[in-house]
Order: structure tokens, then sequence, then C-alpha cells
């Protein structure tokens, strides 16, 4: 390590980091630059990124293009109020760029700074709209055990993952937590003959019963499992809940901040089952990670029931940076830069090679297995089919130094690298993996 390294480690203590560790979090990567998929350390190593930072740098890195859309609107007009009878040129034209492109019928588009406040924003528009419904006892969310959906108080507890929860309690009243439609490793019961997607949706019906349908605004789900370790649903899954939330009147919100924006092969993942959600948040990739956004769109429906509130139903949420002018102008580009590339169709062909040659590593009797959906893969850590996150932990950091940046969750190591990534850096994240678990073996 340089000096100079060494100094800015002793600064960096100066920050509190994201779910943080005195013990995890030492000599950490200094990164100075990136280009494309590769990042740059300040003691001279160079790292192949399968991560896209945090699932979300989908452009790759150092865009000149989105550089110069941050600059030419901060000189212009880096920020205005969205309150209070305002509103801004680049919040306007994503706003209508966005209309409809997810999934038909959601065409309006309440902005955030990013995923967590999202979540919280679909919570409080799905209680919102029961009560101009006249159903005002409709506020609990379902989500589903392993499921991850940020950090503020309400998208903490509609998360999954107890550790999330640990330190944080007592939990929120109102969050209801089902089993996930793991194929690989399903918590619930099977009874004769039933497929874990069937038996996975019919946890959330009798979750409904249970708690009483006429309890329940919402239920939440990523459309593929990111942070619980890459959980690729069966396909008979989310056809199923959508049946279920439309026969108990439960609005289904999807939470398609990792799967948005080509990531999975397509735009938005649900269209892979046909299936549409009546709220959707995104994040993340609406910008490539160059500015800080996110946000919801809702169904046509919803946006009608807001339209004949009565003057002491305002819909009273909202943020200082709702709609940044200088962020909304980063995820038009960006949006440009998605569509020209045609990301998608990249995700799909560059996601098949990736699985393929991780689906090659399966000859370590380690490895219990590899998933996927497009651009974002899972390979599960096993001793004996037992979850082993101490291995998968020593595979992680024999990788990195071997430059490579993967994630650990748990027992599973995720890859979602940036979808510009081209055909031999998707080999090279094969090599290096397959190297680091030769080292360990
Ligand atoms: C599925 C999902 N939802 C929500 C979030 C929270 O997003 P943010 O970290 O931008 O608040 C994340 C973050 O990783 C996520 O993966």
């Amino acid at each position: 390590m340089t000096t100079d390294t060494a100094t800015w480690i002793e600064k960096d203590k100066k920050q509190l980091h994201p779910v943080y560790h005195p013990k995890t979090h030492v000599n950490p990567l200094v990164i100075e630059r990136g280009e494309g998929v590769w990042l740059y350390t300040t003691d001279g190593r160079k790292i192949l990124d399968g991560m896209a930072g945090l699932w979300n740098v989908n452009a790759g890195y150092g865009r000149e293009e989105l550089a110069q859309a941050a600059y030419d609107q901060m000189k212009e007009l880096a920020f205005t109020s969205n309150f209070s009878g305002m509103t801004n040129l680049p919040s306007i034209q994503l706003a209508d760029k966005l209309a409809g492109f997810a999934y038909e019928g959601l065409n309006t588009t309440f902005f955030t700074s990013g995923g967590s406040e999202a979540n919280d924003s679909a919570f409080k528009t799905a209680r919102y709209y029961w009560k101009r419904k006249g159903k005002p006892g409709k506020y609990k969310i379902i989500s589903r055990k392993g499921s991850y959906h940020g950090i503020t108080l309400a998208s903490t507890f509609a998360t999954g993952l107890e550790k999330y929860h640990t330190m944080f309690g007592p939990a929120l009243e109102g969050f209801v937590h089902i089993p996930a439609p793991n194929p690989y490793r399903y918590e619930g019961q099977l009874k004769d003959g039933e497929t874990v997607g069937r038996a996975a949706a019919r946890e959330l019906e009798e979750a409904i019963l249970r708690e009483g349908a006429d309890s329940i605004a919402a239920f939440i789900a990523e459309p593929v499992m990111g942070v619980g370790g890459v959980i690729v649903p069966p396909d008979d899954y989310f056809p199923l809940v959508r049946q279920i939330c439309d026969k108990y009147e439960i609005l289904f919100i999807a939470d398609e901040v990792i799967t948005g924006f080509g990531r999975t092969g397509e735009w938005f993942a649900l269209k892979h089952w046909n299936v549409k959600p009546d709220i959707l948040s995104f994040a993340k990739a609406i910008t490539s990670g160059y500015a800080q956004l996110g946000g919801i769109q809702i169904s046509d429906e919803i946006r009608e029931t807001m339209e004949s509130a009565a003057d002491t139903e305002a819909y009273m949420h909202g943020y200082t940076y709702s709609g940044h002018a200088m962020a909304c102008a980063v995820g038009l580009k960006n949006l440009e830069i998605m569509e020209k590339e045609n990301y998608p169709q990249r995700a799909r062909e560059l996601g098949k090679r990736l699985l393929d040659g991780l689906k090659s590593l399966l000859e370590f009797p380690f490895v219990g297995e590899v998933r996927g959906m497009g651009l974002v893969c899972g390979v599960e850590i096993v001793s004996d089919k037992a979850a082993d996150p101490a291995l998968a932990m020593k595979i992680f950091k024999a990788a990195e130094e071997r430059g490579l940046r993967s994630r650990p969750l748990g027992n599973v190591l995720a890859f979602s690298p940036p979808l510009s990534i081209h055909e031999d850096e998707v080999d090279e994240i094969v090599r290096r993996l397959g190297a680091a678990m030769d080292s360990v073996r």
C-alpha cells in the first residue's frame, strides 16, 4: 500500500459507511477513477467491477455524455423546488419519457433520490389510495423473507432480512413477511405435487386471509431478488401473485430498483411473465449511478383517485430533491444511451455468456448452484449442500486479490456488471473467479 493510500484510509475513518462494522471496514479499496467496467485504486490496482457499483452503473464508468448532461444542466439550472406550484423542464421531460415506458397504464411518475425513498413513497401512496377509496383500514404491507427494499424505517421493516432489523427494533407494526419462491432452498411447506411457485403464491393468499384483506394495502416484491441472494422465481409465481392481488383488492408494488432499465433482458422484469404492477419503484440504473435519482410510477387508476381529493386530502408527501433538475437531465441522457445501445438485448446475450461461463464452475464441489436472468447472476457456495458464507467470503477475497469485484451476500456471490460490458470482459469475470476458487480448494 502506498503512503497516500494509507493516509486516505486513516482519514476515511471520519465518515461512517453504510452497513458499518469496525471489524469489516478495514483497508477499503480507495477508488479514484473508473472507465467502462474497470475501477482504478489510489495504490495502482485495476479492478473489474463485476457489480456495476451497487447493481446500478449500467452504462459503465467515465461516460462523457453523462458528465456533459450534468454540466450543461447545472449551468442552466441545477435545482429548483418542485413544491408549491413550481416545476422544471428536465423533470417534465423525464416524466413524459417514462410515461408508459415500463408498463402500459403506468403513466405518472413521482421522483425521489433513491430506492428506499421510492419504496417509502410506494407504501404511503398505497395507504393514501385506500383512504381515498374509503377503506382506511387497509394499511399493512406484505413482503417476502429474504427481500431487500431499502433502509428508511419503513423500507427496513418491509425488508425480509432480519440482520437489517436487529439493532433498529422494535419492528414497525403492519409489515408481514411470507416465504420467497426460492427453488433451491424453499423455506415454506410444499403440498403434494405443488410447485415452489404455486406454494409461495399460496402463502400470499394464506397471509391475506390470516391478516384480513381489509387490513392490507399492498404486496411488494422484487421480480428477481437481489440482496437476498439473486433469487430467480419460477415462471408460475408472478402470474399467480397478480391474480391473488386482484382477487383480494391488494395493490401490487414491483420493486424494480435492481431489475429496472434492462438488467434482466427486458426493460422491466415483470415483462418476462406478462404481469403488470399497480405501483413500480425504480432508482439505481435510471442514471447509471451518475446522479441520485429514483421514483415510483403509479397506475392511471391510482392517479385518478388523486384527482378528486378534497382540500383536506392532499398528498402531503415529497422531498426537497423530488424532480431534481440536474439528476433528471442525467436520467434523460442515460435513457437515450441505454436505448441506443440496446441494453435489454445486451443483457440477454451477454447474460447468457456469463451464466454459461459461471456454470462451468459447477465442477468445483463447493459450487451448489449458479443462477441468473440477463446480466444478474448468483453463485451459491455450499459445503455438503449447507450454505457456507465463510467460504463464500474467502472466495470473494481471493477474487478481489485477482482484480475482480463481486458481492458476497451470505453464501452467494453476486455478479451484476455494467450492461456496457464486452464479451472478453465477461470471460475475464469467469476466468478470475475460477482462479480464485482454485486457490481455496
Ligand atoms: C431491490 C431494492 N430496493 C430498494 C433498494 C434501496 O435503494 P437505495 O439504496 O437507493 O435507497 C435497493 C438497494 O440496493 C434494492 O436492491
